[in-house]
């Protein structure tokens, strides 16, 4: 039907007849003149039709997105005409075939970024339409190229597992699937492919790898789907840094590939210890040029009991966050902060405006200067490097409360006041802890997955204390998102066992559950560990995206929805039946 796409007529095809389909982009009528943006999958290109045209008819009826084929000579814009940001911007089309391939009805959206999410995702066939959003699906596309590009070059094979399974615990509700065939029986989707992969090192396939849909009923966000896609590998006989390497390797030549991008190399490394210590967050966004200071050795002697009781607490921390240029910060804004980390658990936030930074106490204008001393102040300032103009916050309390809320105030104001640099920081976060305590069930909780090995290598000694237990579990972060989470996995069934006494699954549970797998750990199983990235949240940091909901084609609301399709739906009476299901409420 064309002889080239829109995006190709360039002035290299100057005097030539081209054939070109698409949509109308846009229809401009100049009192006899007609000019139609026509656009493609690769862009717009202008066509004119002219008032003696015998097509002028044609092109008069032609209204936004219709679908059209359109032939004509191409022919050089006058230079005062030319739109240099455009590929096609220095030639024109002088149609002489006007050919409506489809009508269209009124647009449901203005196909813009103006339009609405709900407008977006009723009509998604629509809005993939707009060239953000073919943008957006082709790099996708193109990382998934050098994904595998990338992986096949270095001895990994593909594989398929099942949809259709049982529970894989990845701290996430299940979806489920009535057996029809087996009364009262159920599937449960994959939330990961876990437990099949680790079964396949156990196989010898020795490097796995799959780009796989993995389903969790959660509360969902801007970074998360119900959904969503990993691409997800296992390797045996390796470590945490022959993981680690090989990851990062690949992650850096998916870059190259898809964005012409040099990532460092090697990526720094933080412990989590650390990376909670100096940027309150286990994904620290290395753009903001901000770090927390711990000050707790130069307030212990104050007054203040607000910094002193935990400044002398084992489990606390006073942490300073310098905000350069911070003194210009109203009363309101510095409110407006105290209310925003309110929601992370802070009960205050002190601050400090240093108007002259070699005036000592005498310089600053603050709440709680008058609780301080000069000796408090030097350690403070020395500890922060804070300069005049500057303002500093405190968070005083408990060590990973006051951690996350300082975290979560040092992203907020990086970007409010603009901080946050160009380009790409990746990083690893090591030396999770094994568990999280859960004050509502009132046991331990895995932090990665159950699956995941202890440092310590017996099971004793990990029983004995598992509070303070260290995991040989890794994230890899990119600019402050989890891009990646893995870890070295267990391999004998004995600490397999313990880590589920732990994690309060009693033997018959974890039989019932997991009785396949343990099963599996008393055959050979070789040491083996892996990763899984989320790819729809790396396609949105390539794309420049703030939701992954930009980069999937068809994704839901926040709400668990397809309002395209109007998913999920009731089912007849008889399918209700069939499949031997029977609500609550019925009864
Ligand atoms: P984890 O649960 O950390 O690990 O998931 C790996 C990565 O998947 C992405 N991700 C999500 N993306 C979108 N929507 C979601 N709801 C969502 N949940 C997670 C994140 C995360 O880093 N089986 C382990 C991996 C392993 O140990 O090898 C796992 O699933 O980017
Ligand atoms: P108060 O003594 O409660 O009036 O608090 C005095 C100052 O300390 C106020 O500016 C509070 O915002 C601040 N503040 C109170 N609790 C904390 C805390 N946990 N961390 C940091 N600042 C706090």
């Amino acid at each position: 039907m064309r002889t080239h796409l829109c995006g190709q007529v360039t002035e290299r095809l100057a005097d030539q007849s081209v054939q070109l389909c698409g949509w109308v982009d846009r229809r401009r009528d100049l009192g006899g003149l007609i000019f139609i943006g026509l656009r493609d999958h690769t862009g717009i290109v202008q066509v004119v039709v002219e008032p003696d045209s015998p097509v002028f008819g044609d092109a008069e009826a032609l209204r936004n997105e219709f679908c059209v084929r359109i032939g004509g000579q191409v022919r050089m814009r006058p230079e005062s005409q030319w739109n240099e940001a455009m590929a096609t911007g220095k030639i024109e089309v002088v149609a002489d075939r006007v050919e409506l391939l489809n009508a269209s009805a009124p647009m449901p959206l203005m196909m813009t970024d103006e339009d609405g999410e709900e407008v977006r995702l009723k009509y998604r066939y629509l809005d993939l339409r707009r060239p953000r959003m073919q943008r957006n699906m082709r790099t996708r596309a193109r990382m998934y190229q050098a994904i595998r590009h990338s992986l096949d070059g270095k001895g990994f094979t593909e594989f398929e597992t099942p949809i259709l399974t049982k529970a894989t615990p990845e701290g996430a509700r299940d979806y489920l699937v009535p057996s029809r065939v087996h009364a009262g029986q159920y599937y449960a989707l994959p939330q990961s492919p876990q437990l099949f992969k680790q079964l396949l090192m156990m196989a010898g396939m020795d490097r796995y790898y799959q780009i796989a849909r993995c389903f969790r009923d959660e509360d969902l966000r801007a970074d998360r789907q119900p959904e969503f896609t990993q691409l997800d590998i296992e390797m045996a006989f390796v470590d945490e840094p022959d993981i680690q390497a090989l990851a990062e390797s690949m992650i850096r030549e998916v870059f190259k590939d898809t964005l012409d991008v040099d990532l460092p190399d090697p990526f720094p490394r933080l412990s989590w210890r650390e990376a909670m210590d100096r940027y309150g967050s286990d994904k620290p966004d290395l753009r903001i040029p901000m770090s927390l200071a711990t000050v707790d050795e130069h307030v212990a002697h104050v007054e203040f009991k607000v910094f002193a009781a935990p400044a002398n607490d084992d489990g606390s921390r006073v942490a300073a966050l310098r905000v350069p240029g911070g003194a210009t910060l109203s009363r309101k804004q510095i409110d407006e902060y105290t209310d925003y980390i309110g929601r992370y658990g802070a009960r205050g936030l002190a601050w400090i405006k240093v108007n002259d930074a070699a005036a000592g106490l005498e310089g600053l204008q603050s709440p709680i200067a008058k609780f301080l001393d000069e000796r408090a102040w030097q350690g403070i300032a020395g500890a922060t490097a804070v300069e005049t103009g500057d303002l500093l916050f405190f968070g005083a309390g408990e060590w990973l409360t006051v951690s996350t809320f300082m975290g979560a105030l040092l992203v907020r104001v990086g970007q409010d006041l603009g901080l946050v640099q160009e380009g790409w920081a990746p990083l690893w976060v090591t030396g999770f802890p094994m568990f999280e305590w859960d004050e509502e069930s009132g046991r331990h909780m895995a932090v990665h997955h159950p699956f995941t090995a202890p440092l310590e290598a017996d099971p004793e000694s990990l029983i004995a204390d598992p509070g303070h237990a260290l995991s040989k579990g890794y994230d890899m972060v990119l600019n402050g998102a989890e891009i990646g989470g893995g870890s070295i996995r267990i391999h004998r069934p004995e600490m397999q066992q313990a880590v589920f006494g732990l994690l309060g699954i009693s033997p018959e549970e974890a039989q019932l559950k997991f009785g396949f797998l343990l099963e599996a750990l008393r055959y050979g199983c070789p040491p083996h560990g892996g990763i899984a990235f989320g790819l729809d949240r790396i396609a949105a940091l390539m794309s420049g995206e703030e939701s992954i909901r930009d980069v999937i084609a068809f994704p839901k609301t926040t709400t668990a929805q397809c309002l395209l399709t109007s998913a999920p739906s009731t089912i007849p009476d008889a399918q209700v039946a069939e499949l031997h299901i029977r609500s609550l409420d019925e009864e």
